[in-house]
């Protein structure tokens, strides 16, 4: 016994000396971090916010900034620091730096740079590789043949499919779900607006309408529906990437993560099959160009052939990209417009005014439309859906910037750093937006400053589907506003609460994948 326990007692002086090895080197690493960026301010954490651990935590001071950092803290940070680049330094698992960037001139420097200067961190990019490789999570060349096979499918003409089938998925709307209802509940305004933004990516993008009544029941050798499917595999990426593959039979919530995963596959394939099979000619959208780089028969002199795995991991990340986003905006849009009535009886008359005869609007009036347009962008202003973009210096530069007193300062930025475009600090920063917090869609009629409008990214790498969700955007809004006022659902548990308290309640909002409302109960009152 004694024996055994000096032995134990050994083992324990061992462990505690190679961990105290450790972490000292851990310490000495993140000190010579630190005067690598020449001490620039910022935050001193012992976990990386930008490993999935610890994305996982809620901000935690000196442990972890959290998921929800940039959005929970707007351009407070910067403000604090007279500066808008601060940096954030970590322990843990290595000594991790990154630098959060919320001034206009360093966003378009590195977004707009050539060479591969800033590239895409590729690892935090893993966890959307689950269905193969793709335009999102690939840089360099192999991201070039993507944007090359998808950019035709993004053109003008398609904008004009996306505006139809917009119209299309809104009257069916109209006069199925919602025929013969003066007043519409919805409990969660993502029950209505993530259907919407589905079935027009599927119309649009995939030449797959689905409609609201066939759109509830399981196809046979089905056991959830497509939609049902895809928002659970979208919800339990993560869940996904952390599970090993024997384990998730384990609880009931794995086992229907593991079931819509299998299920969302299948549907992917059966879609390529159908559209394989009709040889549909004239079809000039996303899946027609995909399925054509996957055939060996398209391929010019030189051409790499799009592998399958390539094909569905590029399908399933359309459907993300295009989908949750546009989704989540269209529900703070609708949230807005409720707390302020005001607001939207000014949108109503600017469309009255547009189509006096309320006749329905087609692609040629949305220029006109610039109050609708105006609405999206002012959701997409103060609730960016992707509130954080990631990039890294492949080498050592610096950036240099004005602080708050118009001083001229550099950062130094040693290869390998982090750099993170944070969306949210931009689109609340107060040089670039007089009275940031205030719902203005004003602000989006007369001039305004374009570099420091950033939802979808910029440069090379920003967002494809742009032009497509403005478009879709635009005919949503225009539509429901001409048909229906939107407010908030009255509630018993909250009579007593004032304005302010029930904006807090129903503008509540957590970024996981995208940003989203936490929970938004709405009415839709129809206009006599
Ligand atoms: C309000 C709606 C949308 C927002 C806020 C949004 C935002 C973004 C952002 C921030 C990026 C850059 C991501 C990164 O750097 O990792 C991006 C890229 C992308 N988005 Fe969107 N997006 C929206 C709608 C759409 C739609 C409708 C589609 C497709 C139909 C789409 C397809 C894509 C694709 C394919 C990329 C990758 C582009 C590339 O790397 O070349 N997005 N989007
Ligand atoms: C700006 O000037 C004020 C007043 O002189 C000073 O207190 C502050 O520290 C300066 N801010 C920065 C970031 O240098
Ligand atoms: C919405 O919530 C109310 C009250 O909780 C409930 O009675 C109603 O059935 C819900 N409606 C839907 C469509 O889920």
């Amino acid at each position: 016994m004694i024996v055994t326990g000096l032995s134990l007692q050994t083992l324990a002086i061992l462990v505690g000396s190679v961990s105290a090895l450790r972490a000292f080197k851990l310490f000495l690493d993140f000190r010579r971090l630190l005067a690598s960026i020449h001490h620039l301010p910022g935050y001193r954490t012992v976990l990386s916010s930008s490993t999935v651990l610890g994305n996982l935590f809620p901000p935690i001071p000196l442990f972890t900034l959290g998921h929800d950092h940039s959005w929970l803290s707007k351009h407070a940070p910067f403000a604090e620091r007279g500066l808008d680049v601060v940096s954030a330094a970590a322990y843990w698992p290595k000594a991790m730096g990154s630098l959060f960037i919320a001034d206009v001139n360093v966003i378009k420097d590195i977004v707009w740079s050539r060479g591969g200067r800033f590239p895409k961190p590729l690892g935090q990019y893993t966890i959307l590789t689950f269905f193969g490789e793709n335009i999102v999570a690939s840089e360099g060349n192999e991201w070039k043949r993507y944007r090359k096979i998808v950019a035709p499918a993004f053109s003008e003409r398609n904008n004009r499919l996306v505006w139809d089938a917009t119209i299309q998925i809104m009257l069916d709307l109209f006069d199925t779900m919602w025929a013969g209802q003066e007043e519409v509940v919805v409990n969660h305004s993502v029950d209505l607006t993530l259907p919407i933004a589905l079935f027009v990516i599927g119309a649009a993008g995939f030449g797959r309408p689905i409609s609201w009544k066939e759109d509830a029941v399981v196809p046979l050798g089905h056991q959830l529906t497509f939609k049902d499917a895809l928002h659970t595999v979208t919800q339990d990426l993560t869940l996904k990437f952390l599970v090993p593959r024997w384990a998730m039979g384990l609880t009931k919530r794995l086992r229907r993560a593991r079931l819509a995963f299998d299920e969302l596959h299948q549907y992917l394939k059966e879609m390529i099959h159908e559209r394989q099979e009709s040889q549909q000619e004239d079809n000039h959208d996303l899946l027609s160009s995909l399925l054509s780089a996957n055939d060996d028969e398209n391929l010019s002199k030189g051409e790499v052939k799009l592998s399958n795995s390539e094909l569905i991991g590029n399908i399933f990340i359309f459907l993300v990209a295009g989908h949750e986003t546009t989704a989540h905006t269209f529900s703070f849009a609708f949230a807005l417009l409720a707390l302020h009535p005001d607001k939207q009886e000014e949108m109503y008359q600017h469309i009255k005014r547009v189509l006096p005869d309320g006749r329905i609007p087609t692609y040629d009036d949305m220029q006109s439309l610039a109050y609708s347009s105006a609405v999206f962008n002012e959701a997409l202003r103060m609730f960016p859906p992707v509130c954080t973009v990631p990039k890294t210096s492949a080498e050592d530069t610096t950036f240099t910037l004005t602080d708050v007193n118009g001083t001229m300062k550099t950062v130094v930025v040693p290869k390998g750093l982090g750099l993170t475009l944070d969306i949210v600090g931009l689109h609340y920063n107060p040089k670039y937006w007089e009275d940031p917090f205030t719902f203005k869609p004003e602000r989006f009629l007369g001039d305004w400053n374009r570099d420091a409008f950033l939802p979808f990214s910029g440069g090379y790498r920003g967002c494809v589907g742009r032009k497509f969700s403005e478009t879709e955007g635009a005919a949503v809004l225009t539509l429901l506003i001409s048909r229906y006022t939107i407010s908030i659902k009255d509630e018993p548990q909250f009579v007593g609460e004032t304005y302010e308290q029930r904006k807090a309640r129903v503008l509540d909002a957590q970024s996981i994948l995208t940003l989203a409302p936490t929970r938004l109960p709405l009415v839709f009152t129809r206009r006599t």
